[in-house]
């Protein structure tokens, strides 16, 4: 992969913020896979069916119907070679050293005087951001909070693995929900687990050497480990990335959650950052894919509620060499916070500024219709008080402590 590229994909990956890459390609190899139209678009733009081919389309949709009950029961039952959802999503959605520049960024213009040394990541997932940023600098602490445990496991035994000797020593992953952090549970790494599962080997000089098994379980709650019994360094940065805000529903529950990060964050001056997409096509159906060396990500945007401002993203995987599709591999029920609303919860849950860094996405209609990758945007976020609607946009929203 060339340089200009690299840095393309890496400034551009989810669905808005990569939205460049979701050209609807042909892919003859795969389409037996495709239960949708070879258009990313799935029903907007149906041609009407005149009423003798109704019956034909209705066999069409049983059909489809029993292809994904199928493919269904071959998500309950993954072959053993069918990667993790957790590692394709990583691979198509993240893009955690991005964000973390930024979030330098924005820490140096907002508090400055000293380098962001302590992270919380909000809603971390399987907490590929906090690995990156321990791994970037090795003063580096992080703590990450989320729901599901699972993904938390997954960080431990994969990307914390990774970062090297000490990585775990300098990250603390809790089980927990956001609007009660103190009450969540340390999700426990037991290096004695590992140590037992050290076997040792004949080298072929003869000599000694260690194998370590890697499908060790190394995550379990600990009963007696809240956020609140623990020595936490009070953070320089918490972030909420890949919309994850949108998760809370109601006002109060974001002026809360803003609350509780306003208390993690050190009184010698911290920001909070999350992010936040929007657009006209943000506002109803849409589908959009993106094709990979071994899989396509498609990400499925349903009906938009315009009374409750509420949406279901699904995020599929379709896997070409497994000829397997991974779908609804995540799905969401999002309310999509307007720029001012959060502004204003910000303010009522007493940051002292608020700054909103916004981008353009490329055209979902063009990207549509443009063959192959397209010419990628390399368009960076800038600072704004006023920005004109736009088909697609994403932004940074930084509050200040
Ligand atoms: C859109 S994903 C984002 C994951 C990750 N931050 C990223 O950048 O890809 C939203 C995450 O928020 C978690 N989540 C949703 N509601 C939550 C809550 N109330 N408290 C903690 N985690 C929550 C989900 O389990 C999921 O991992």
């Amino acid at each position: 992969m060339g340089k200009r590229e690299k840095k393309q994909r890496h400034q551009q990956r989810n669905p808005h913020r990569g939205a460049s890459y979701y050209a609807a390609e042909q892919d003859d190899d795969y389409d037996y896979q495709l239960s949708l139209p070879s258009s990313s678009y799935s029903s907007d733009s149906k041609p009407s069916v005149p009423e003798e081919e109704e019956e034909e389309e209705e066999e069409k949709a049983e059909e489809k119907e029993e292809q994904e009950q199928e493919d269904d029961k071959n998500e309950e039952h993954p072959s053993k070679n069918m990667p993790s959802k957790f590692d394709l999503y990583q691979q198509s959605v993240q893009s955690p050293k991005g964000d973390i520049s930024y979030m330098q960024k924005f820490f140096l213009m907002y508090v400055g005087g000293r380098l962001p040394l302590y992270l919380q990541e909000d809603f971390c997932g399987t907490a590929l951001l906090s690995a990156e940023w321990i791994r970037s600098n090795s003063r580096r602490t992080a703590v990450g909070l989320d729901l599901d445990l699972e993904a938390l496991n997954w960080c431990l035994e994969k990307n914390i693995s990774r970062v090297g000797a000490d990585g775990y020593s300098r990250i603390s992953l809790f089980h927990g929900n956001v609007l009660q952090p103190l009450e969540a549970k340390l999700v426990n790494f037991e290096p004695q687990e590992l140590i037992s599962n050290i076997t040792l080997q004949e080298g072929k000089d003869g000599s000694e050497t260690c194998a370590l098994e890697s499908t060790v379980q190394v995550g379990s709650t600990a009963d007696d480990k809240y956020m609140k019994s623990l020595p936490l360094p009070p953070r320089d940065i918490v972030c909420a990335f890949n919309y994850s805000c949108c998760c809370l529903h109601k006002r109060a529950e974001l002026v809360l959650y803003f609350k509780h990060v306003l208390d993690a964050l050190s009184k010698e001056g911290g920001i909070f950052v999350m992010d936040l997409y929007g657009g006209t096509s943000s506002e109803h159906k849409l589908r959009l894919q993106r094709r990979f060396a071994n899989f396509t990500y498609v990400w499925e945007q349903a009906e938009f509620d315009v009374v409750e401002r509420k949406t279901r993203i699904s995020l599929h995987f379709l896997l070409q060499k497994q000829q397997k599709k991974l779908r609804h591999a995540f799905s969401y029920s999002w309310r999509l916070w307007s720029l001012p609303e959060i502004k204003d919860c910000l303010e009522e849950a007493g940051f002292r500024s608020v700054h909103f860094w916004l981008r353009e996405m490329p055209d979902t209609e063009e990207i549509r219709t443009t063959e192959g990758f397209g010419e990628g945007r390399d368009v960076k976020y800038e600072e704004v008080k006023s920005f004109q609607q736009q088909d697609a946009w994403n932004a940074y929203i930084v509050g200040v402590a």
